[in-house]
């Protein structure tokens, strides 16, 4: 079968991209490795940028995140038990995020997709693409046990980082680079009301911490643990003192509960400065990944689609290349921009040097230069929020 887009993946940036071109007239077919059910289940991030809110909004698929998102106007910095805000609001020009998971994002985004009769196959294996430098490349995949091939005019690689898209660029196209931190996070969620109006990140001597939420009954926190580190070996309650111990501050309660999900997420950075060849274009974590300490994975994956989806409108409207040519150079300016701020913000966050040390009192020095320096939260706030300029 063909269609005139194939995309591969139905994560975030798939999703989007075929609500973009359905609304433009541009067929495609989105080819998923997983069930509805499992990618629907994920656990994975929750804090949406304004300009992710703004395109779901404008996909018209925000019904549920306009009713269940939390708006927040600030976020609470912590160094060894002293907390400082940086208000978002007074130092972006009105900008916020929102907190809303990212299970919640894809099962609204699939729901659309169904509604405005895009095909999604699930359980459809991705396995290698042909004919990437011709107009006329095809994926090939196994689907119920039968080998298919989905003809097509282009191939969008959305299927994140263990994905196949990224194999198929020539290798001499692009120059890759990778941090491997050496801390995972242990991610929890839990039944308990959130002990905090706002996220808190927080440096302690033992590690970092991150108090985030789902809903005004449900919370999601974090804990820097070991890269060989299990959750066996990580009780409820030896989480909620060791949170507790790395979130405290003077005055306050971290309110504990039925912790129903745990998960380790090693951390890196990595990155490719080309992400396109041919008739082959990736978008979101099969190009990068960043660290989720700037809560910007997500919101990555959906800002290169929204140049994607304007480059393809301009060739099929106008058989214009000139956006489709500049496609990577587009999209690299934000993500270098979020590489350096996710990077910075572990580095300020996380233990990484013996307390007392050189390395360490310099994160101290940077944190407390947040509270002096109307311009360093403001570095912070803009980053934070996700910048409007590119
Ligand atoms: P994905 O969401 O990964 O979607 C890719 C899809 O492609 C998947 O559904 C996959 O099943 C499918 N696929 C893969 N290979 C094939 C194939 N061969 N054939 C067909 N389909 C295929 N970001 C944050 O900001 N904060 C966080 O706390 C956070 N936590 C995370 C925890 C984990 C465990 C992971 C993995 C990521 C986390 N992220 C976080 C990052 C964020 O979730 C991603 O940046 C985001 O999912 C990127 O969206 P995407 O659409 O590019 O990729
Ligand atoms: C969440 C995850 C992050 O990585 C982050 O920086 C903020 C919030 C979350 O899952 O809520």
């Amino acid at each position: 079968h063909s269609t005139k887009v194939g995309i591969i993946g139905a994560g975030p940036a798939g999703l989007t991209l075929a609500l973009l071109l359905q609304r433009k007239g541009i067929d495609c077919i989105i080819l998923e490795n997983r069930s509805r059910q499992y990618v629907e289940s994920r656990v994975r991030a929750g804090l949406l940028e304004q300009n992710t809110v703004d395109l779901i909004r404008e996909l018209g698929a925000s019904e549920r995140l306009d009713k269940e998102g939390l708006e927040h106007h600030g976020v609470y910095l912590s160094f060894n038990g002293v907390r400082q805000r940086v208000p978002f609001k007074e130092l972006t020009g009105g900008r916020c995020i929102t907190i809303y998971g990212q299970q919640e994002v894809v099962k609204d985004l699939i729901q659309a997709n169904l509604d405005r009769g895009i095909e999604i196959l699930f359980e459809a294996h991705a396995k290698h693409i042909e004919g990437i430098e011709t107009e006329n490349p095809s994926i090939f995949y196994e689907h119920n046990g039968e080998e298919h091939e989905l003809s097509c005019d282009f191939v969008a690689g959305c299927d994140g980082y263990h994905g196949i898209g990224r194999q198929h660029l020539p290798k001499d196209t692009y120059n890759e680079f990778r941090i491997e931190y050496p801390f995972s996070w242990l991610g929890i969620l839990a039944n308990v009301a959130p002990s905090s109006d706002e996220l808190i990140y927080a440096y302690h001597e033992r590690g970092f911490a991150l108090h985030s939420l789902r809903s005004e009954t449900v919370s999601r926190l974090y804990i820097q643990v070991e890269n060989d580190d299990t959750v066996d070996n990580w009780s409820d309650e030896k989480i909620w003192e060791e949170l507790s111990i790395r979130l405290g501050t003077e005055g306050w309660k971290l309110q504990s509960g039925p912790i129903f999900e745990k998960s380790i997420t090693p951390m890196r950075s990595f990155m490719i400065d080309n992400m396109q060849h041919g008739r082959l274009f990736l978008a979101g974590d099969a190009a990068h990944i960043v660290p989720p300490t700037g809560g910007k994975g997500l919101n990555l994956a959906v800002a290169d689609i929204r140049f994607l989806a304007s480059a393809l409108t301009n060739w099929y409207d106008n058989q214009d290349d000139s956006l489709l040519q500049s496609y990577s150079q587009d999209c690299l300016r934000r993500i270098w921009r979020a590489q350096d701020f996710s990077n910075f913000m572990t580095y300020l966050f996380h233990k990484q040097a013996p307390h007392g040390s050189f390395e360490n009192l310099l994160q101290k020095s940077k944190f407390d230069y947040i509270g002096i320096s109307k311009a360093q939260a403001t570095t912070i706030a803009e980053n934070y929020v996700g910048l409007k300029e590119i």
